[in-house]
C-alpha cells in the first residue's frame, strides 16, 4: 500500500532518510519545505503494516523530478523501489509532467538499474554532483501522453 505522507509522517521519514541515505540524508527542515511545498508530493510504502519505503516528488511546469526514493534494506528486492517508481509517474502524468529527470550517484548501480529498465536514459554525467565530489548520471523519460 502506498499513501501520500503528511506532516504527522515527520518521524517516519526521518527514520527512512537516516537508513536509506546516511550521510547524505535529507533534514527535517528540507522534508518540511517538501512537504508544504504545492509542487511537491511525498509518498510512503508500506508491507505488512510496516513502513517500506519513501520518494519525494516536485515539479516545475511539464517537467518532474525524482528528488529520492528509499526502500528500507530489509525490503529491499520485493519490488518496492519499482512499485514507488510507477506510483511517481502515475502522480506526475495527473499532474500535467511531460518529462521526468532525476539524478543518480554514478556508483549507485542498483537504482541506476532500476531506473533503466523502467526506461530511464542517461542524458550526461554531472561532475562531482554530490558533496562536491562524487558524479551523477542525469537520467530522464518521456511520460505517454495522457488520453
Ligand atoms: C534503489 C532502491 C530504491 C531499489 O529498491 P528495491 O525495492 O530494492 O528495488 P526493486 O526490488 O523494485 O527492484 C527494481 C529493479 O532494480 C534493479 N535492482 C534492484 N536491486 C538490485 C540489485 N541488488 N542488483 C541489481 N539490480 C537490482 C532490478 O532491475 C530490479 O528489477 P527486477 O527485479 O525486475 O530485475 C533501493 O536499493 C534503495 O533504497 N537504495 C538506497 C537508496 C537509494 O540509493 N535510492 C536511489 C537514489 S535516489
Amino acid at each position: 500500500m502506498i499513501r501520500k505522507a503528511t506532516s504527522e509522517d515527520m518521524p517516519i521519514l526521518l527514520e527512512m532518510e537516516r537508513r536509506c541515505f546516511a550521510d547524505r540524508a535529507y533534514t527535517g527542515e528540507q522534508i518540511r519545505w517538501f512537504l508544504n511545498s504545492e509542487n511537491s508530493a511525498t509518498f510512503i510504502s508500506f508491507r505488512e503494516n510496516r513502513v517500506a519505503g519513501s520518494m519525494m516528488l516536485s515539479l516545475r511546469g511539464r517537467r518532474g523530478k525524482v528528488v529520492s526514493v528509499g526502500v528500507m534494506p530489509e525490503w529491499r528486492g520485493k519490488g518496492i523501489g519499482k512499485e514507488l517508481m510507477v506510483c511517481a509517474e502515475e502522480w506526475f502524468s495527473t499532474s500535467g509532467v511531460r518529462e521526468v529527470d532525476l539524478e543518480v550517484n554514478v556508483n549507485n548501480h542498483e537504482a541506476t538499474i532500476m531506473y533503466s529498465s523502467l526506461g530511464y536514459r542517461k542524458v550526461r554525467i554531472l561532475k562531482k554532483y554530490y558533496q562536491g565530489r562524487e558524479d551523477a548520471y542525469l537520467m530522464r523519460k518521456k511520460l505517454p501522453k495522457v488520453k
